[in-house]
């Protein structure tokens, strides 16, 4: 079973109506390294090819390494040429975005560098006509990001919000911390030099469609809310499984592991959105203060618990369809007796009217069967089940009904689908699962925008709704902290997996406790 975007509506198929900010200029720290040609460049001509950029724009690189501003331009359109969602470079759109592309050579450490960036922002704010509209945006690593804050504070860079003329917003990349300590001080160094407003933390699941479609879903439906809690639902379980190992990444995600990589930032995220309470007003501050407080009431697991509430897993050789990997250990970057996790999986709780009693699933993982993103909601059993040939799931036990489940794919392929039981035709009044499934491809017919074209065009239009606050990323990582704490006192906790697989037998346990099981994805 399908469903279209309903006939009497016409789908829309052109772009959506964005709103075009004013001119600026933003400011790449990192701009010779691999998120710049990878996701920034592609998303800033895309932006411009959609005519989303202000007439007045320019772009100014930094990085180390001399490129000059000719070898930067030829570099960029290369990454575009590579990266970008929008197939070949068309001369009509890149020329004017390169005639205001410059590129600044110099080490963060460096005072001088950033008078020169002063000097070079003066020139470019005169030419261009920026009116001292200056957006900086921190691809370096994270070890750079406190010193460039610093730097940019005592070079007389950073204007106070809403004094004078223009302004000054920073966007900072993830990870924001390795930990709550190394966070709570990156946010008191961001907050020494630019106001709480000024400052745009990136998660960048935020800036996914269908990751804001959730709460499109949820708070734009009148059918799904009232059943949007523990009356009706018995769990809900947010999967995000990659199918690639650590390849190319394997020295930073030695250092990071499953639950600083995903589950700190993007799937905490997907669970505050999913189970937060509706916000007064759909704006930046009512919808962070409802995220907040969300991830508040998630009961913090205590020590003794972490072993019974947690599974982590690290991945040995196998295969993933024609693709052979070996194990996580012999990975280039990656120490060969590394306990670093590839695999998480917790159970979870939330201290709040609406979700007591609900348990929250999730579970990430490299190297897995498939690549794919969803939150899975799953129903309560009807109180009594009157079919007497109600159809077996092969997974859920005999004489038990599929239960309802409502799935919100995110990756790859976007979709809604809602599962339920019909009686097929014949004599029997037996039940089988049906699927009515929405598909945002085939639904709207157009190619959703990057994360990074909305992220951007938000930061420069002063939106801060898709970007984390300051208390949020702190909350995140007081909910990760004890069990970070426990896995560093436990390395014989640490289980194994087959590379193909959809992670480690005790992942199955932690849930089949509860007399549940993993989605089939
Ligand atoms: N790559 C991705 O897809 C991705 C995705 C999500 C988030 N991120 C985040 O984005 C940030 C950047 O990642 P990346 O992959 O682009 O890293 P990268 O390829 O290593 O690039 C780092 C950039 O910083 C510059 N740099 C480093 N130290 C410097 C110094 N002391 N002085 C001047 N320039 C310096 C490098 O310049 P030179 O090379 O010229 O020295 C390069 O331009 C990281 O925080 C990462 O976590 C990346």
């Amino acid at each position: 079973m399908e469903t279209k975007a309903a006939p009497d509506v016409a789908p829309r198929r052109e772009a959506p109506a964005y709103s075009v900010p004013g001119a600026c200029t933003i400011v790449i720290f990192g701009a010779s390294g691999d998120l710049t040609a990878r996701k920034l460049m592609p998303a800033l001509y895309a932006l411009a090819e959609q005519k989303l950029l202000p007439r007045c724009f320019a772009i100014i690189g930094v990085a180390r390494r001399d490129l000059g501003n000719e070898g930067f331009r030829q570099r960029m359109r290369e990454a575009v040429g590579r990266f970008s969602r929008l197939g070949a470079v068309r001369d009509d759109v890149w020329a004017p975005l390169a005639e205001n592309m410059q590129y600044l050579a110099t080490s963060f450490d460096e005072s001088k560098g950033y008078l020169d960036l002063r000097d070079l922002l003066a020139q470019v704010d005169q030419a261009c006509g920026t009116e001292g509209n200056h957006l900086f945006y921190l691809a370096t690593p994270p070890t750079a990001y406190a010193g460039i804050v610093r730097s940019l504070g005592e070079a007389g860079l950073v204007k106070p919000d809403g004094h004078g003329k223009g302004w000054t917003r920073i966007i900072i990349e993830k990870p924001f911390g390795r930990d709550l300590g190394s966070a709570q001080e990156l946010n008191r160094q961001a907050l020494s030099v630019f106001r709480e407003r000024q400052v745009y933390r990136i998660d960048h699941y935020l800036g996914k469609e269908t990751v804001q479609n959730i709460l499109a879903f949820r708070f734009g439906n009148s059918i799904f809310e009232p059943l949007w809690n523990r009356r009706y639902m018995d769990h809900v379980q947010l999967t995000v499984a990659e199918d690639l190992g650590a390849e190319g990444r394997g020295e930073y995600y030695d250092r990071a592991g499953a639950l600083r990589d995903m589950v700190q930032n993007h799937m905490l995220q997907l669970l505050s959105l999913v189970a937060m309470e509706p916000p007064a007003a759909f704006d930046a501050e009512a919808i962070r203060d409802e995220k907040v407080k969300l991830l508040r009431a998630v009961r913090r697991i205590p020590a003794e618990r972490v072993g019974a509430q947690t599974v982590r897993g690290q991945y040995t050789a196998g295969t993933i369809g024609q693709r052979t990997l070996v194990g996580y250990r012999e990975e280039s970057g990656v120490a060969r007796g590394s306990t670093t996790e590839t695999y998480a999986a917790l159970r979870l709780t939330i201290d709040n009217w609406r979700w007591a009693g609900v348990p929250f699933y999730l579970r990430t993982g490299k190297a897995l069967a498939s690549r794919l993103t969803e939150v899975t909601i799953q129903y309560r059993e009807p109180p009594l089940l009157m079919f007497e040939h109600a159809a077996h799931a092969d997974h859920e036990g005999p004489d038990r009904l599929e239960p309802n489940r409502l799935s919100l794919r995110i990756q790859p392929d976007e979709r809604i689908m809602l599962r339920f039981g019909l009686k097929p035709p014949g004599e029997h009044m037996s039940l089988i699962p049906v699927v009515m499934d929405f598909g945002y491809r085939e639904g709207f017919g157009a190619q959703p925008p990057e994360a990074y074209e909305r992220l951007l065009l938000d930061a420069m239009l002063g939106d801060s709704t898709l970007f984390l606050r300051g208390d949020e990323a702190e909350s995140a990582w007081s909910l990760v902290a004890p069990i970070l704490e426990a896995w560093a006192g436990d390395a014989k906790g640490l289980t194994s997996y087959p590379a193909g697989s959809w992670g480690p037998t005790a992942a199955d346990a932690l849930i089949e406790r509860d007399d549940r099981r993993w989605a089939r994805l």
